[in-house]
């Protein structure tokens, strides 16, 4: 636990998993990537030379599937959400040095060289996949593996494939990579995680696993063979050596920082991470990470987030309602590392309320106004400390090296409960101290004066502690509290090991009001707001808005602090009844039908994904709502004049329609 010696900077190299770019981040995204940033700002501080990686994973079946709804390429369907990402990133500051897209040309080359080498040695090799494929999870199952007919890992119906692949030989590694877990405890954390990858994977047996694939072709080519492109895993996994520049002309970064020290990952990618991974690393010849930490998901409603339950978080909101400090504060305390936890806006609010505005919030405004009160602001030199100042002085000093403990093993939430701990000592130190009532004879008593000059001096050297301890979560707010300390830009008082000094504030510096740190939240007011905003949020998901769009109208929507939009916004939309004349299937495409429609004399065609839940001849003669002024769109090469409506829950669709005759072309209003 010793600071990093200046001379021989110590490497820390940490990524989280590269994200699928599948429409804007929820709140569980951000969680990983927040925690690891948390991490890697702690080690910086330490002194480390870290390289904190984050990215995107861009190919596969899904993506070129969804440009292709989209009617674009699938480089531009994916540039457009990697800026949002990156955007988050920015917005929430996060601090990684490097962003890796696997679009990115030096990974796909070094990808590309990989595969040929594993192959020319024989640790891939071609053959014939027949089984079960799960297009959203984009993985292969067994037959054996299926629960109930369906993917085990999100509960969707699979395909049935059968096409040419090449195999990588993952069950060859199988006893070295259970050697390397049993002899490396702290390999795979949590525990649970450990034991469950033994019992449940490794033990029972691994296949071989195939590694390409033909049936589309948004992906790594193999050279040698260019109908196949690299499959999902290969390609994603590589990222984390690729990145450092692993099978390039300079690999000089990948010798300074491989390996990892840890890849923090989602619960569910555990597998790839401890077994795929660790075998082709192997294969390769090179070392294992350090660390594969695995953490739980963040619920809701009882379920994992996902965009399609329309249950999203979206942390833009969020950020531009609360402040970004509020929510990654909020992100890696409530719940256990580890553990999956309940996200619900009562315990946002409440946690915000309570640790953030009352607790540290007050602290600091409290302190500095009697400061203020008592000695006009400058911290006197002629201070009387007590035991109770001797003991805070222990405490804190306790904190520091329980802060450090919890943090290098990425107990996020167990170093903010040590942090608290100081808080609210200093709080009930205020309580106990009763500065008003020293202040009263303060004028008469010098004995009096210099105690109550202690007590603000005990104050202040805590929270200018607290400032420091606070800075891997809290990346805003130390800078604000360090400005009404009056130490704003003071090295010597605001770096890491100045947390472990006590004593350190200069008698005669003057502090300064400032703002509420975290402005207290009207609970019942906010509640509302906030359901208004989720139930919006799953009114535009059911009515197909993209992703993109709905949520940035969302942030705006949150700014001006309203969500509701006025009858002229509404007069926009223009709506007619339309009888269908013709309908047919969209060729190359199992969602889309084509319809040709009549609005009152006037013919539309529109592509409608409706072609899972009607067929054509259902179709005819259906008295349908039109919108009439939407843009055109071309989807699978066809254009679309129009979208007609239909209502969804989860995978259940059924088209809107009038209750009762009236022709087509009446106006819906
Ligand atoms: N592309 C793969 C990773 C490849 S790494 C070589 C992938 N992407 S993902 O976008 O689906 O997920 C990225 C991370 O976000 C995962 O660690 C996942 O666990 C995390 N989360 C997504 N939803 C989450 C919650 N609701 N809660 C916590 N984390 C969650 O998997």
């Amino acid at each position: 636990m010793a600071d990093v010696s200046k001379n021989e900077k110590k490497t820390y190299y940490i990524t989280t998993p590269i994200y699928y770019p599948s429409g804007n981040m929820h709140i569980g995204h951000s969680y990983t990537t927040v925690a690891a940033d948390a991490e890697a700002r702690y080690r910086r501080l330490k002194g480390y030379d870290v390289m904190f990686l984050t990215g995107t994973d861009e190919h596969g079946q899904k993506i070129q599937r969804k440009a292709e709804e989209k009617g674009v390429t699938p480089k531009e369907y994916v540039d457009e959400i990697v800026a949002n990402t990156k955007a988050l990133w920015k917005l929430m500051n996060v601090t990684n040095d490097q962003f890796i897209r696997t679009t990115d040309d030096f990974h796909i080359k070094a990808v590309q060289k990989i595969f040929k080498r594993l192959y020319d040695q024989g640790d891939i090799y071609k053959s014939e996949y027949e089984g079960w494929y799960c297009t959203p999870c984009e993985s292969f199952w067994t037959e054996t593996q299926l629960v109930d007919g369906k993917c085990p890992d999100c509960g969707r119906p699979v395909e049935r494939t059968r096409e040419e692949c090449y195999y990588f030989r993952l069950s060859k590694y199988q006893q070295r990579i259970i050697d390397h877990i049993e002899s490396h405890p702290d390999f795979i954390q949590p525990v649970s995680r450990k034991n469950e990858m033994l019992n449940n994977f490794l033990r029972p047996g691994l296949e071989d696993l195939c590694v390409s694939r033909t049936s589309f072709d948004w992906g790594i080519p193999v050279t040698f063979d260019e109908k196949h492109v690299v499959y999902v895993w290969v390609d994603a996994l590589s990222n984390y050596i690729t990145a450092l520049g692993y099978a390039s002309e300079d690999d000089s970064r990948f010798k300074k920082y491989w390996p990892a020290q840890v890849h923090l990952v989602g619960k569910e990618i555990v597998r790839f991470h401890t077994i795929i991974w660790p075998a082709l690393l192997m294969a390769l010849d090179l070392p294992l990470p350090e660390q594969v930490y695995g953490h739980g998901w963040l619920l809701i409603d009882g379920g994992k987030m996902s965009k399609s339950k329309g249950n999203v978080v979206d942390p833009r909101i969020l950020c531009a309602k609360y402040g970004c400090d509020a929510i990654r504060y909020f992100l890696l305390r409530e719940v256990p590392f580890g553990s999956d936890g309940v996200f619900t806006n009562e315990a946002l609010i409440g946690r915000i309320n309570a640790d953030l505005a009352n607790d540290l919030g007050n602290l600091v405004s409290r302190s500095v106004s009697m400061q203020l009160k008592y000695f006009g602001g400058v911290q006197s030199a002629e201070k009387t400390f007590a035991d109770i100042d001797n003991e805070i002085s222990r405490l804190f000093r306790e904190i520091y090296d329980n802060v450090q403990v919890q943090m290098d093993a990425l107990q996020f939430p167990s170093a903010l409960v040590e942090i608290w701990r100081g808080v609210s000592r200093l709080n009930k130190f205020i309580d106990e101290t009763a500065p008003w009532v020293l202040a009263k004879s303060a004028d008469t008593d010098p004995a009096a004066k210099a105690r109550l000059a202690g007590v603000m001096y005990t104050l202040l050297e805590g929270i200018r502690i607290v400032s420091v301890l606070i800075e891997p979560f809290m990346p805003e707010t130390p800078a604000k509290i360090r400005e009404q300390l009056g130490i704003l830009g003071k090295d010597e008082l605001t770096v890491w090991e100045s947390a472990s000094k006590w004593g350190v504030y200069p008698d005669g510096t003057e502090v300064k009001k400032g703002e509420a740190l975290f402005p207290r939240i009207d609970p019942a007011k906010e509640l509302e707001e906030l359901e208004k905003l989720s139930a919006a949020q799953k009114a535009d998901a059911a009515a197909g808005k993209p992703e993109e769009k709905k949520n940035a109208d969302e942030a705006a929507k949150a700014e001006d602090g309203a969500n509701l939009i006025t009858i002229d916004d509404f007069a926009k939309v223009h709506m007619k009844v339309a009888r269908v004349l013709e309908a047919g299937r969209v060729e190359g495409s199992d969602k889309l039908l084509i319809l040709k429609l009549d609005a009152g004399g006037e013919i539309r065609q529109v592509v409608s994904g409706i072609a899972k839940q009607y067929s054509p001849e259902e179709m005819k003669d259906k008295k349908v709502i039109l919108i009439t002024n939407l843009k055109p769109a071309v989807l699978r090469g066809v254009t679309s004049e129009g979208m007609i409506l239909a209502a969804t829950k989860g995978k259940k669709l059924v088209l809107v329609t009038v209750d009762g005759d009236i022709p087509e072309g009446a106006d819906i209003s």
